[in-house]
């Protein structure tokens, strides 16, 4: 496998929104962004990625882009953003970019030109149609939306204000390459791409022999036969011209389709985002035996990807609750759970992503009432099903569990007002937990969780092996624990982690030198509750 920068580095995924707010306004800006690069310095993090900052109403957050060339008022100006890029690369640090392709907000010039006649220009910019198709949004209700003026549907995959592209017109692909080249012309390092695999679309009904008013329509908008020909002039056309680093976000990918994604022969991306393990997410791992589940998985892409290419390796994101209250166990076993789930992902072969708060261990929030909910994703879903009546209470349950808000309440500072977020009104509430589960209390703190990713940063930085080695599973008689080994030339290091709140019998079959643990004291021939401990064998 070919060395290259991206490949030996940690990435950094800001939800810029909630990571800090320097203006008062209660919404993350990119000062905030700037004033808070020391500490992500001090973590040791090498690539920043920034979720969507470009000019936007904010109706997914950012995910609605209005100007690709503006940044969004709350966030701050061009200056600031030109401030935070040169503050980047001045600490050696680089700086990725979300590119949301697929859809445009609803309030880009585009689009109002796109809707004003049907002979307009760029009416065929967007995806219009007399009669629609049947599809249900991917965020619930219809996929189309009826424009009275025009007396046409147009196509949304997402919310009705994210207005799906037509990619099979080439001026559209044309100036979204301008715009990409543009960014990479101002010193961007590489970009996260959203919503990758919807570029193409299969525009005919789907079955419906219920005869519902519209229905999920997951595979004639997902990965539709044809989609490698746009992705491939994408990456001819813009990112293959320069030394950039990119991650498509990819959905429903299975490992053995991975070469034409990002095999270092053939592969459109450096790397991508495959949901298939966390597909399991919103279950308790301890329930129908998910570790077993998540680590064949998990080692399926290992060994896919071995020898031809290279991916991601990531436990959280912004569209996910967070793994120490579904994978671990937030209540019991906190630290150590989220400690022993940093350990198995971390030093797999691939490019670790940390979601901000991972590193402390952020926990979901249990807000109870639908009115403290900002997701539109989490609002739709709660209008939608209250409509087909489902009881509020069991819609609770749910959302509790797996709404995106749980991912993104603000980043924990310290324990005085609003955590050290924001000295105005948060545009979400904050985790109350703030009060004792913090930046500033974890930093003084040896075994904190947030030292422990140090560790793991400073660890995986310093071995070969963990960056270019084999992966191979060890095998164990405990179900219940993630074992691997990483193989480079002369060297071999085990990775054991156990994730369940159980002990279980387990002893190193050979002699080895301990590297990294989550506990301080050893049990003989057991590990105890989520206990993670790497070794270099001899
Ligand atoms: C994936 C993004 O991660 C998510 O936050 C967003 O809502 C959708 N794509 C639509 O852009």
């Amino acid at each position: 496998m070919k060395k290259t920068w991206w490949k030996e580095a940690v990435v950094y995924q800001i939800y810029t929104r909630s990571f800090k707010d320097t203006s008062g306004d209660g919404i993350g800006d990119l000062n905030g962004v700037t004033e808070k690069l020391n500490y992500l310095q001090s973590l040791g993090v090498d690539i920043l990625w920034l979720c969507p900052m470009y000019k936007s109403p904010n109706v997914d957050n950012g995910y609605d882009v209005s100007d690709y060339r503006e940044i969004m008022a709350e966030m701050g100006t061009m200056q600031d953003f030109d401030n935070m890029l040169a503050e980047i690369h001045s600490r050696g640090m680089k700086l990725i970019l979300d590119l949301v392709l697929n859809h445009t907000s609803d309030q880009h010039p585009w689009f109002h030109e796109s809707k004003s006649s049907k002979d307009n220009p760029k009416r065929d910019w967007y995806i219009w149609r007399d009669k629609p198709t049947n599809w249900e949004s991917i965020f619930g209700g219809p996929a189309w939306t009826f424009d009275p003026k025009t007396n046409q549907y147009y196509l949304h995959l997402y919310t009705k204000n994210q207005v799906d592209l037509n990619w099979e017109n080439p001026e559209v692909r044309r100036e979204l390459y301008d715009m990409i080249i543009w960014w990479i012309e101002k010193g961007v390092d590489g970009f996260r791409v959203d919503a990758i695999n919807h570029l193409k679309k299969d525009l005919t009904d789907m079955p419906n022999p219920e005869g519902k008013n519209y229905v999920p329509a997951w595979r004639k908008m997902t990965n539709v036969e044809g989609i490698q020909d746009f992705l491939k002039e994408l990456r001819d056309e813009t990112f293959a011209k320069y030394d950039v680093v990119t991650v498509g976000e990819a959905n429903s990918i299975r490992a053995h389709e991975l070469a034409e994604w990002i095999s270092e022969d053939e592969g459109k991306f450096n790397m991508i985002f495959s949901l298939e393990a966390h597909e399991n997410w919103n279950q308790d791992l301890d329930a129908d035996h998910n570790v077993m589940t998540i680590k064949k998985i998990l080692d399926r892409w290992q060994r896919s990807a071995q020898g031809i290419a290279w991916n991601s390796l990531y436990l959280e994101n912004h569209d996910r609750p967070r793994t120490v209250s579904t994978w671990g166990d937030d209540r019991n076993y906190w630290r150590e759970s989220a400690t022993a789930l940093a350990c198995m992902y971390f030093f797999m072969q691939g490019t670790p992503f940390i979601y901000q708060g991972q590193e402390i261990g952020m926990t979901n929030v249990p807000f109870d009432d639908i009115k403290k909910y900002r997701d539109i994703e989490t609002k739709n879903f709660y209008r939608y099903k209250r409509m087909q009546g489902v009881p509020h209470e069991e819609l609770m349950e749910a959302i509790k569990k797996v709404s995106r808000d749980n991912a993104r309440t603000p980043m924990q500072w310290h324990d005085g007002t609003n955590a050290g977020f924001t000295v105005g009104k948060p545009w979400i509430d904050l985790n109350p937990n703030y009060n004792w589960l913090n930046v500033e209390a974890q930093t003084v703190d040896d075994r904190s969780i947030l030292s422990f990713y140090k560790k793991m940063i400073v660890l995986r930085k310093s071995r070969e092996c963990l960056l270019y080695g084999s992966t191979k599973l060890a095998e164990t008689d405990c179900p219940d624990v993630y074992a691997y080994i990483r193989e480079y030339e002369n060297t071999r290091i085990l990775v054991v982690s156990h994730l369940d709140s159980d002990g279980c019998h387990w002893s190193l079959r050979e002699k080895g030198q301990l590297l990294l643990a989550n506990y301080t004291e050893f049990m003989e021939q057991k590990l105890q509750p989520y206990e993670a401990r790497v070794y270099l064998l001899e």
